[in-house]
């Protein structure tokens, strides 16, 4: 009996100190780093594409962590600098990922601005990217004889459109496109130093 508690006491605390290391001490020191200045808010358009991004699925090929440049070639890849805790302060939930089928999209909105080529791309990946293997989307867009006037319509190589349609971005898919411009972390990480008071550059 003795050796038993001895057992289930030293589980307990290796428990505690592995929650302590991995959980609590993690959550102090970042859950309330401030935005960098050069972070904007999402906007609600953007915000409402970010639920659209978590319902689709793309978490699970795409990452949002380019890694430093001594780890790994991202900045090579085009896809930015190394992330740090404050550009993450507007992400809840935190979309890191951990898969990379395909390219990481923390710079996504600095790399491919085109709100155009971001439309098509997701109705069908391949009329852009040939032997690309990333899911299209149909069903955030509409087939119709004709777009109203207030609707955007997608532009695709003619074989990609059934004769006689127009392919039409429903409300998801402009919302999702905004976030995904949105992703931008370019900006510097060290704050400008201010103007003025001890220290100040002269
Ligand atoms: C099964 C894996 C998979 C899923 C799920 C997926 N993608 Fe992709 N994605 C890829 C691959 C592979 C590529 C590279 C080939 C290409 O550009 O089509 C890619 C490319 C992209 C690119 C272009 C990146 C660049 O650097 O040119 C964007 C933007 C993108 N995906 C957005 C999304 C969005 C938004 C979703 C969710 C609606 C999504 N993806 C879901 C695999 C995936």
């Amino acid at each position: 009996m003795k050796s038993e508690i001895r057992l289930i006491s030293g589980a307990m605390v290796m428990l505690a100190l592995s929650t302590s290391a991995l959980v609590v001490l993690p959550y102090l020191q970042v859950h309330d780093v401030p935005a960098l200045p050069g972070l904007k808010p999402y906007s609600s358009t953007e915000l409402r594409g970010r639920e659209v991004y978590i319902a689709n699925g793309c978490v699970y090929c795409h990452s949002q962590q380019p890694r430093a440049k001594a780890f790994a070639p991202d900045f090579a890849r085009g896809w930015g600098r190394a992330t740090v805790a404050a550009d993450y302060a507007y992400d809840r939930p935190h979309l890191l990922g951990t898969m990379r089928t395909g390219p990481d999209l923390m710079n996504i909105g600095v790399r491919q601005p085109s709100q155009a080529w971001q439309l098509g791309h997701l109705y069908q990946p391949r009329a852009f990217v040939p032997g690309s293997i990333m899911p299209s989307y149909p069903y955030l867009f509409e087939l119709k004889a004709r777009a109203e006037k207030n609707e955007v319509v997608v532009n695709l190589p003619a074989e990609f459109v059934p004769a006689g349609q127009v392919v039409v971005a429903r409300p998801e898919a402009m919302d999702l496109v905004a976030y995904l411009l949105s992703l931008d972390r370019s900006y510097p990480v060290i704050a400008a130093p201010a103007a003025s008071g001890p220290g100040a550059p002269r």
